[in-house]
């Protein structure tokens, strides 16, 4: 992926710590819960999600034996921290996620800023196992923990002129490095989806891994997760969700068009310009004898193919 320096940076559209810190002291002097009285809340302790009700349902994969853990959480790509896949497991730690709230705006019937406690309050949390494929050629198995992003998107009442959505990261430069020095990207990280893709079942936001919390080098608090398209359409730490009537700009299409399609949709025939996509190494297996074939949209034909019928994949890449 190639370096880029950037020009401007938006400021973040989270609400003040002080004020939210403030709100939560009073509600939990009345003893009431954040999302009213009877509900257990989203969080069982400062940045920890409640796993109580989580509904253990490994479906379309649960044949899929999950990466090791420890693998999957110091392996990662997280390019406001590092350019290196093993320094943002301790970099990220610094990150500040509570409190957290999302901005869902645009072409919608009811705009609104939510804290992600109220957003969880809603939800019922899954276990999702999904097969996870970089678009640098490694590939991972992650049981997550989340929901529907349709989910979500309902809450705001989508308007039928919304067809795309997009998605951006937290511009917290005070803890990201590359976000400070102006470093390889322009920043915020933004990525985004077609409306049916954003809607699709499979898509998931995620809070957790492992059944547990979803650590801050994987995107903590808030993820996406799109099982059939490469790794980097599953943007990290999101503060905002805007449904456009336009495409969006994304980061990495952006940043060189002719490598990163704005579909990125996994695709063992379509290579990229300096690399073959026929065929991806498993983390945690050996980098010559575990080599396993790539598949079309990453393995969930059957559930996806049907959104690109029309389309010239080699193309729309
Ligand atoms: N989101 C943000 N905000 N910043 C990033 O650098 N990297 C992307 C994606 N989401 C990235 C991001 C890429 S390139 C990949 S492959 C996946 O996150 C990696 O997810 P993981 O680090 O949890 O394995």
């Amino acid at each position: 992926m190639i370096i880029k320096t950037k020009k401007d940076i938006p400021s973040s559209e989270i609400t003040p710590p002080e004020i939210f810190k403030e709100r939560r002291k009073f509600i939990q002097m009345l003893g009431l819960t954040l999302a009213g009285a009877n509900i257990p809340s989203a969080f069982a302790g400062e940045n920890k999600v409640n796993f109580a009700n989580l509904i253990k349902s490994t479906t379309p994969d649960d044949s899929l034996k999950p990466t090791p853990a420890e693998l999957v959480k110091n392996y990662t790509n997280y390019y406001e921290f590092t350019f290196n896949k093993d320094d943002a497991t301790k970099l990220a730690q610094s990150m500040v996620i509570d409190p957290w709230s999302v901005e869902i705006s645009g072409e919608v019937e009811k705009p609104a800023t939510y804290h992600l406690e109220a957003i969880l309050n809603k939800q019922t949390l899954e276990e999702r196992i999904y097969r996870f494929r970089c678009v640098e050629g490694w590939s991972m198995v992650v049981p997550w923990v989340g929901f529907s992003l349709a989910n979500l998107l309902k809450m705001a009442k989508p308007l039928s002129t919304a067809q795309f959505v997009k998605f951006t990261t937290i511009q917290q430069p005070e803890t990201m490095p590359n976000q400070r020095d102006k470093k390889m990207l322009d920043f915020p990280y933004v990525e985004g989806l077609r409306i049916d893709e954003a809607m699709h079942p499979l898509t998931m936001l995620a809070v957790g891994m492992y059944g547990e919390t979803l650590p801050k080098q994987n995107g903590a608090p808030l993820r996406l997760v799109v099982p059939w398209k490469y790794g980097f359409k599953s943007i990290k730490a999101i503060v905002k969700i805007e449904l456009l009537k336009n495409p969006p700009l994304t980061t990495w299409n952006q940043s060189a068009p002719q490598e990163y399609g704005f579909y990125a949709n996994v695709n063992p025939s379509v290579p990229h310009p300096r690399w073959s996509q026929n065929s991806e190494r498993l983390l945690g297996s050996g980098f010559f004898t575990s080599r396993r074939q790539t598949e079309l949209f990453n393995g969930y034909s059957e559930q996806v193919a049907s959104l690109y019928q029309n389309m010239d994949l080699r193309h729309f890449f």
